[in-house]
């Protein structure tokens, strides 16, 4: 994976990150495309992608707030988003299905925690279902319990990762 590199996402990735979007998530879970441009465009310092030759095979992205309810579907399109939050959410980390397994989820997320702290950040926060919480665990993730969101019609799980 010598040609994997970890950069800031930009505009003309639109496209691409939502491509991702769509084919790993079912949907009515999947992100729309307003969604992703609103992150993109006011919050790229939170929003990370993976590039593999050129291609955009995975994204991090996140909006910041100073409370601890995460479940505001209305957050999601960044509405009560303030950059200077203690507070960083990550919304979704995604690899396209044949990159998957290789790690490059993980290098997202080690640089997404590395590039947290840098901002200052207390808590990088998130919502998952529970065949995540080990995966998310190993990076230091703690479990919170299952949530009040009902996101997509699902069950999803509060992980906390104290910076
Ligand atoms: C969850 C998700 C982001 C993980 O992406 P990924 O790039 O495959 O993640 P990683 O490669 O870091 O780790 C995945 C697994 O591969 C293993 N792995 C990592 N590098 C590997 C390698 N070189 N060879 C073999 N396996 C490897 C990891 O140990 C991990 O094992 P696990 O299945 O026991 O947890 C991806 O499956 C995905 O996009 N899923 C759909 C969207 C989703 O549910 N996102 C999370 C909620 S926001």
């Amino acid at each position: 994976m010598t040609k994997l590199s970890i950069r800031t996402v930009e505009p003309d990735d639109l496209v691409a990150c939502h491509t991702i979007e769509c084919r790993c998530f079912s949907p009515s879970e999947a992100a729309w495309t307003s969604s992703l441009e609103k992150r993109i465009n006011c919050y790229p310092e939170g929003f990370l992608v993976a590039e593999y030759d050129g291609i955009i095979v995975g994204q991090v992205n996140s909006g910041a707030l100073h409370k601890d309810d995460i479940t505001d579907e209305e957050f999601k399109q960044l509405i009560g988003h303030d950059p200077e939050g203690k507070n960083i959410v990550i919304f979704s980390l995604s690899v396209l299905p044949e990159f998957q397994k290789q790690g490059i989820a993980g290098k997202l997320l080690t640089n997404f925690i590395e590039h947290a702290r840098e901002m200052g950040k207390d808590k990088i926060m998130l919502l998952c279902k529970d065949k995540l919480i080990t995966y998310y665990s190993r990076y230091g993730f703690e479990d919170d319990g299952v949530s009040n969101s009902t996101h997509g019609g699902a069950e999803w799980h509060a992980m906390t990762l104290a910076l």
